[in-house]
């Protein structure tokens, strides 16, 4: 049985496309039932929209406002996982609380390193000849939570920040899918 999710997306939406292409493709065993965003341009709800995903906007900028409505969208929608996929917005310790190891998130670094905003950007600065990506289940910290999987990118010496952010976020794709199919097929519970 496939299990129900909630996509929770700020942005572009790229990783949203990757799971919606491995959905169509029986790469992944899920069910997107609503995309919900923040931000009313967020292409992750167009994308959405052309598939027929359900999508809410919730834009109030109170965080109790904010959560009441997320919580009541993800409750009709019957989603049991809560998946982060450029998801702007840091949620509540109460919200998280709720939601203990039903919350997962991306990450465009090898946590614990180079954690928060413009994580390639960091690691680009930093000089360093690898980065990767993280899975990691969302607790009351930013980016701390518990880690499920990463996967190291390499920084090869011709890279710029743009072939750089291109490999990280094909890198991301396939690692997001796969934890999903991971949870899916139940084989990580906490
Ligand atoms: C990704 O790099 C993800 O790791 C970070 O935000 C970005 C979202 O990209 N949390 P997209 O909206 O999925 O294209």
């Amino acid at each position: 049985m496939s299990v129900k999710m909630a996509v929770l997306a700020s942005g572009n939406g790229s990783n949203l496309q990757a799971m919606i292409d491995a959905i169509r493709e029986h790469r992944l065993d899920a069910e997107l039932r609503i995309v919900i965003s923040d931000q009313p341009k967020a292409y992750a709800l167009e994308r959405a929209k052309a598939v027929k995903i359900p999508t809410a906007l919730i834009a109030s900028k109170e965080r109790e406002v904010f959560e009441q409505e997320l919580a009541s969208q993800l409750r009709q929608s019957g989603a049991e996982w809560i998946v982060l996929a450029g998801f702007m917005r840091i949620l509540s310790a109460a919200f998280v609380g709720a939601h203990r190891n039903r919350i997962v998130n991306i990450h465009p670094s090898l946590l614990p390193l180079f954690s928060g905003k413009d994580a390639i950007g960091q690691a680009w600065r930093a000089g360093v000849t690898e980065t990767g990506c993280t899975v990691h289940y969302v607790d009351e910290g930013v980016d701390t939570g518990p880690i499920i999987r990463q996967t190291k990118v390499a920084i090869q010496p011709g890279d710029t920040v743009e072939t750089l952010t291109e490999r990280m976020h094909h890198a991301e794709h396939q690692l997001y899918v796969e934890v999903l199919q991971m949870i899916s097929e139940g084989s990580i519970i906490r």
